[in-house]
């Protein structure tokens, strides 16, 4: 897995765009579809809240909610508390360094994007998984976005020249190609509901698809 400490993380708001085609879109999608469910007196839990970028556009869909940002990444979330001062929305959220524990608040929703791909299928995603439905309300959304196992032999190279079309230099990109090998650990479809099944957590409804990069909800 990347650190996501250092440059990783004072360059990530810049990077990430050009390394997960539909970045944007997925958040959109996702950000829309919380609003489309959530109440104003809303609870959000935002694992891997990285930067902080996802708790900065929905603070601004809704003036009300109330967020958990939780990651293991201190130099992420450095960057994402100075955002939520600047914004004048750090009285809303809760930030949390370390593991996801349990929370004293349980969320109404939780949002995990383009995090549970890092963690080995060794019983560590089914442990974050665990722990996200232990922190959520009877019927809240978990909102899950993740690299997946590749479902044709050239879904890769082709994701490598979208993020050339994204801005990706030479040297990212062949860099690039070798980390979706060595620091992803994607699931198939079948994997990911079996392991959401074990979790307790019902069927997932597949939302956003761009080559290797799938979003599920699922409660
Ligand atoms: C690719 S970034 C995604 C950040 C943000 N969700 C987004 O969509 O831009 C992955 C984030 O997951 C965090 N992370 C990695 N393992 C984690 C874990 N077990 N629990 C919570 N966060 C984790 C990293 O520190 C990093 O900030």
């Amino acid at each position: 897995m990347p650190t996501f400490t250092g440059e990783q993380a004072t360059h990530y708001d810049s990077r990430i765009t050009r390394l997960v085609p539909g970045y944007e879109l997925l958040h959109q999608l996702t950000n829309a579809q919380l609003l489309a469910t959530l109440a104003d007196n809303a609870h959000i839990l935002v694992v891997g809240a990285g930067t902080g970028k996802e708790i900065l556009a929905l603070a601004a869909l809704n003036p009300t909610w109330q967020f958990t940002a939780q990651d293991t990444s201190s130099d992420m979330l450095a960057i994402a508390k100075q955002a939520f001062e600047e914004h004048g929305i750090a009285k809303r959220v809760n930030v949390i360094e370390g593991e996801l524990d349990k929370l004293s608040t349980k969320a109404d929703a939780a949002v995990c994007l383009l995090v549970m791909h890092f963690l080995k299928d060794d019983g560590s995603k089914k442990q974050l998984l665990k722990n996200i439905k232990a922190n959520l309300n009877k019927g809240a959304n978990l909102f899950i976005s993740d690299l997946m196992k590749p479902e044709t032999d050239f879904e890769r190279e082709a994701q490598i020249t979208v993020c050339a079309d994204l801005g990706l230099s030479d040297a990212g990109q062949a860099y690039t190609a070798q980390n979706l090998e060595s620091e992803f650990y994607p699931l198939d479809r079948m994997r990911l509901s079996e392991l959401l099944n074990e979790c307790k957590y019902g069927i997932p409804k597949l939302y956003f698809k761009a080559l290797g990069f799938s979003g599920y909800v699922v409660k």
